[in-house]
């Protein structure tokens, strides 16, 4: 048993998809939650600005004492986590590996769509480890550099003619290509999870890449038997570098209400 918290960061409210599917699995698990708000978005900013803000995200959850640190950002994922990993002596999990085993196990005809930040799909760190699963993969990337600013500004509801007519010109190449999975790998997409689903349509199962690192956490505590104790009530401690307008939008990304104290934090002293 460690009742200690998990923290979980993100370049903004994304990494709370994670979280809430953490919550729903591990109820009794403290949760620090830092979102850099002050500084989304991270994915068209080049891999060193991108380190050094992970590198300051890191440092700031670290002086907490903290049983694991979950990446819940696909850019920061499949950007830094190598280094991060170097670096720090506590247990990090990414998004990208459990995403893509997932969209191995899931497809039927081999063709995995996969839309991401800009440097997300730049580095292709996705296309690594699905290839490295299932070399005879068809892999079509699509990045989707306008979503995140879409997500973070709420335009996420069907019927919303900007976020879908902005979701139809990226996601048209790779629905005629006859994808059967597409892979959300930025944890701000299943915000826009039913315009996605219903462009692709029924037969193409989507992947949330912020909930299978959630699950992956799940597993590996439960295994190293680190979950928190039966008794125990879990907390959420929500810390971000601009609060302007988190309470509202991180309700709608957490699926409850965010009650809890919201703290500034102060980025750039880490
Ligand atoms: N949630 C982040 C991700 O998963 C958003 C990236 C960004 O800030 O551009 O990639």
């Amino acid at each position: 048993m460690d009742n200690r918290p998990i923290g979980v960061f993100d370049s903004g409210l994304g990494g709370l998809t994670s979280v809430r599917e953490l919550l729903a699995r591990m109820p009794g698990e403290d949760i620090i939650y830092f979102g850099d708000t002050g500084r989304v978005p991270y994915g068209g900013r080049s891999r060193e600005i991108i380190t050094r803000y992970a590198r300051q995200d890191v440092a700031f959850l670290r002086t907490f004492d903290l049983k694991t640190v979950v990446i819940a950002c696909g850019t920061v994922s499949s950007t830094a986590i190598d280094v991060l990993k170097t670096e720090q002596d506590i247990p990090m999990f990414g998004v990208v590996e459990p995403t893509a085993r997932r969209a191995v196990r899931l497809t039927r005809n081999g063709k995995i769509g996969l839309i991401a930040t800009q440097a997300t799909i730049s580095t292709g760190a996705y296309e690594r480890v699905i290839r490295a699963l299932a070399p005879q993969a068809e892999i079509y990337a699509a990045a989707c550099p306008l979503f995140v600013p879409l997500v973070e500004n709420g335009r996420t509801r069907p019927g919303d003619v900007v976020i879908e007519t902005v979701a139809r010109d990226y996601l048209t190449p790779l629905k005629e290509a006859g994808v059967d999975v597409l892979v959300l790998g930025c944890t701000h997409y299943p915000l826009i999870r039913e315009v996605i689903g219903a462009f692709m349509g029924p037969e193409v199962q989507l992947v949330d890449s912020g909930a299978e690192a959630a699950h992956e956490v799940g597993r590996w505590l439960s295994e190293h038997d680190s979950l928190a104790s039966a008794d125990h009530v879990g907390r959420c401690r929500w810390y971000v570098s601009d609060a302007q307008g988190f309470r509202e939008l991180a309700s709608r990304f957490l699926g409850r209400p965010v009650t809890e104290p919201v703290e500034r934090v102060d980025i750039e002293q880490y």
